[in-house]
């Protein structure tokens, strides 16, 4: 039976630090009240990089890690909400960037959720037979669709890219299950940059268009600490496995609130969910995908490992999948 194996991770963030008191000079906000609520202490803010340079960073390291070359892709699957332009896509750059001739690319939109819908949907194709070699990549230059003026979403947010390549496998490691979940009923609690129909025919004149993020902070909260622990029973019980054999929890990295809440709730210790937010807050489609890599960079995680990455945001939607190392 055909599934797909971690073959290689990469990450990169720019180089541009801000910390909690370096915001509170630009804003009402200090550290105690951003560490406090969030955890976060430092994030990375793109100076001029923009969200296809991230990516194609994070993305040559992790071809360089699978031990191949860009000419071995054959897909590449960027997740992004903040991509450079509409149009080309941030994969179809990232392509054109590492020389990747061989391989098809597209965007996935999924928000913090898209590192897991990106891995799903490269472990499919791989598993029909259709690609062999497929680099996925969360990339995000949040900072350029941050209102910073709103001090509530402005604090939270950071840039950054993070990559695996997934190869055919014949043996039963890898991927093992995946699962994701949309509610969209609940997409108005977290938006960005809104694109009402304005034309010569149309009656809208295009005042109060939002064109940065809002987030409605409670209802998000509420969605996030109810799926992230509904989305790993279900990982384990539809795998049979119990969260004692699992080494580490790599969450989408949001609200340390959040992982307190899951862990409680899983009857774990916190130690159990790899977490770096302080560093980097939320990078949206990014933060697994640099969490994983660190994992792996640190030795936190080694061969044979049971991982599971989880995610949850915007749309609003959520993930999970269990992977051996
Ligand atoms: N610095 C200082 N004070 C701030 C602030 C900041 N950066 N942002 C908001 N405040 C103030 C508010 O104005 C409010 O003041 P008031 O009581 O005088 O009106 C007070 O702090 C409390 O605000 P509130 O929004 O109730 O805080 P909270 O405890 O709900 O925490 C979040 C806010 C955003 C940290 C919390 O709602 C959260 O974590 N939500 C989930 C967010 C998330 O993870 N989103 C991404 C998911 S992918």
């Amino acid at each position: 039976m055909r599934n797909s194996i971690i073959a290689g991770t990469g990450s990169y963030v720019p180089d541009n630090i801000v910390s909690n008191d370096d915001l509170s000079k630009i804003m009402d906000t200090n550290d105690e009240w951003i560490s406090s609520r969030t955890g976060i202490k430092n994030r990375c803010i793109s100076i001029e990089e923009n969200t296809s340079d991230l990516a194609y960073e994070a993305g040559l390291k992790a071809i360089k890690n699978a031990r191949m070359i860009a000419e071995d892709i054959d897909l590449i699957i960027v997740s992004t909400i903040t991509p450079d332009m509409q149009m080309p896509s941030v994969s179809c750059m990232v392509q054109k960037k590492l020389g990747a001739v061989n391989a098809s690319a597209f965007d996935v939109s999924a928000a913090c959720s898209g590192f897991i819908y990106a891995v799903d949907i490269a472990d499919s194709m791989i598993r029909c037979g259709r690609h062999n070699n497929v680099l996925v990549i969360g990339a995000e230059v949040l900072s350029k669709s941050v209102n910073w003026s709103d001090r509530s979403t402005a604090v939270l947010f950071g840039d950054g890219a993070g990559a695996a390549v997934l190869k055919a496998d014949d043996n039963k490691k890898g991927i093992l299950y995946a699962l994701t979940a949309a509610e969209g009923d609940k997409g108005q609690y977290l938006e960005m940059e809104e694109k009402p129909v304005i034309s010569p025919f149309s009656n809208n004149k295009g005042t109060n268009i939002n064109k940065f993020i809002t987030m409605d902070g409670k209802q998000v909260l509420r969605f996030s600490t109810r799926v992230i622990v509904d989305a790993v029973k279900e990982v384990l019980e539809k795998t049979d496995e119990s969260i004692d054999d699992i080494a580490y929890i790599i969450p989408h990295q949001a609200n340390y609130r959040i992982i307190d809440y899951a862990a409680h709730k899983l009857n774990v210790d916190c130690s159990k969910f790899y977490l770096n937010i302080r560093d980097y807050g939320n990078t949206s489609s990014a933060s697994i995908a640099i969490a994983l890599d660190e994992a792996f960079r640190k030795n936190k995680v080694k061969k044979g490992d049971k991982v599971i990455l989880v995610g949850f945001g915007g749309g609003l939607t959520y993930g999970a999948i269990l992977v051996e190392i």
